[in-house]
């Protein structure tokens, strides 16, 4: 709507300045208003015009995305308008990476094309093994991952000629093809054990469990159930609007740079125990509670104020995340070939009490994503510090249909918030030697 017809729809926002007893009219939009018509408010020629401040962005949309919608007091997730709970039942990873990557579901040309591609990129240039293996025997995987990732933007030059349709796409196969191959490598390189090549006779999930787990067998089949798993986990993690590993992508993309570095940002941003942790803290939780019996005391402690019942509560969701109801099922199903946890029964037990319980549901508390996925990673023996790679490869689609989308944008431009100085000013600067004499 324009402003003009934003006006006559009683569609604005009538602003009094007080220090000036000026009136404005503002257009409202999508439930928004446009920050940039805030800076007609000002006192004199002289001065800035009005500005927001909002530190974390908590009430200020970045940019408009036709990729995921998410209805937190619901708790609705959808990826490109289909339902995280369809998805996860009826399709596959690299299906949803295919719909989140073109907006739409694939013909069946289509996707066996996708599928192909992505196959066929499995491999990586041999001299970023060179340069993996020259990482410290004990080095996260993830600062390995996103070193590796910004890397391939050397190899591939050409990527950042973003303005070209054909380039973008051969760039997102890429990544989509070699983040479990880079991500796999870093897990090995942390147990010593040889890297090992992708096999392109196994579909996407299956190969990334071959990359991290084969020793000499010919090949490494996983059991079907735990391939399964693992590709839902992948699912449930391709997108969340948003959250901060993905404005970390839009934000560093936005300056024109090739997608590597753009994704090597969101990687960076993911690493953080507030983004991508809170599954390690969950483990960590459980295993301190140590039995069934222990959890009303640990329930007093946390209606106290003294701890947080770590994996319940979202800033976005104020029901049950949809997403921990599906790795529910996943962490029963992996169970039945892994044999169980004895923590799942404590964490399921936690879950029914949290549930009834007046504290946590006056507050609107629920098990969100990371409730139960910890407990699956450890069923796979991944040891805590790949819990994040494994959201990396999942989100990687998520962050390249954000960046995808960002390029072709007409409205967006460079990121670059306004800052409210509060340093001094004007000061005169004496040379050292003076000020040291
Ligand atoms: N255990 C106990 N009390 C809680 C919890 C919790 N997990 N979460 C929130 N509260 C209480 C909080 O103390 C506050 O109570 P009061 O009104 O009496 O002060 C009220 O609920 C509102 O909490 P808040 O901190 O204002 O909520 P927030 O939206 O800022 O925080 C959160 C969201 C996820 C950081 C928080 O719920 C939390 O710390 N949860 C535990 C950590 C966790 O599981 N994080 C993973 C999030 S999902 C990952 C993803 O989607 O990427």
């Amino acid at each position: 709507m324009s402003d003009d017809a934003a006006t006559q729809a009683n569609q604005t926002l009538t602003v009094r300045d007080n220090r000036t007893g000026n009136e404005y009219e503002i257009a409202i939009a999508d439930g928004t208003i446009k920050a940039a018509d805030l800076a007609q408010i000002r006192t004199s020629e002289e001065e800035p015009g009005l500005a927001t401040y909002d530190p974390g962005f908590v009430n200020t949309a970045s940019c408009k995305s036709a990729v995921t919608f998410i209805d937190g007091d619901k708790g609705i997730l959808e990826y490109r308008g289909y339902p995280i709970e369809q998805l996860a039942e009826k399709s596959n990873f690299l299906e949803v990476a295919y719909l989140l990557i073109h907006g739409e579901l694939p013909s069946k040309q289509q996707y066996d094309s996708w599928v192909h591609e992505i196959t066929y990129h499995t491999f990586v240039h041999e001299n970023v093994k060179g340069f993996m293996q020259g990482f410290r025997y004990d080095a996260h995987p993830m600062g390995m991952l996103m070193a590796s990732v910004g890397a391939l933007s050397t190899f591939y030059p050409e990527s950042g000629n973003i303005s070209d349709p054909d380039n973008r796409h051969i760039q997102i196969v890429r990544m989509i093809a070699k983040m479990p191959t880079l991500g796999a490598w870093a897990f090995r390189h942390a147990q010593g054990k040889p890297y090992i090549y992708p096999d392109n006779e196994l579909g996407y999930t299956a190969n990334f469990l071959s990359m991290l787990f084969k020793m000499s067998e010919q090949r490494f089949e996983a059991d079907e159930r735990l391939v399964k798993a693992l590709d839902v986990l992948f699912i449930l993690h391709a997108d969340h609007e948003q959250n901060a590993s993905t404005n970390a992508v839009r934000s560093v993309g936005s300056t024109q740079v090739d997608p590597y570095s753009a994704v090597a940002a969101g990687v960076g941003a993911l690493f953080g125990p507030l983004h991508g942790g809170a599954n390690e803290a969950v483990l960590r939780m459980l295993r301190r509670i140590g039995s069934k019996e222990n959890i009303p005391s640990f329930i007093e402690g946390v209606k106290n104020g003294n701890e947080r019942l770590m994996g319940f509560g979202h800033r976005v969701y104020k029901n049950y995340d949809p997403r921990a109801k599906i790795i529910k099922q996943a962490a029963m199903d992996v169970f039945e070939v892994t044999g169980t946890n004895p923590l799942l029964d404590i964490a399921l037990e936690l879950e029914k009490i949290a549930l009834e319980d007046e504290y946590f549901v006056k507050r609107k508390l629920y098990p969100n994503v990371d409730f139960y996925s910890g407990l699956i990673y450890e069923a796979f023996q991944f040891p805590p510090e790949m819990f994040t790679v494994l959201f990396a490869i999942g989100r990687t689609p998520g962050w390249l249909a954000q960046w995808l989308e960002l390029v072709q944008d007409k409205e967006q431009k460079i990121a670059r918030p306004k800052q409210i100085y509060t340093g001094p000013r004007t000061l005169d600067f004496t040379p050292a030697a003076q000020r040291w004499a």
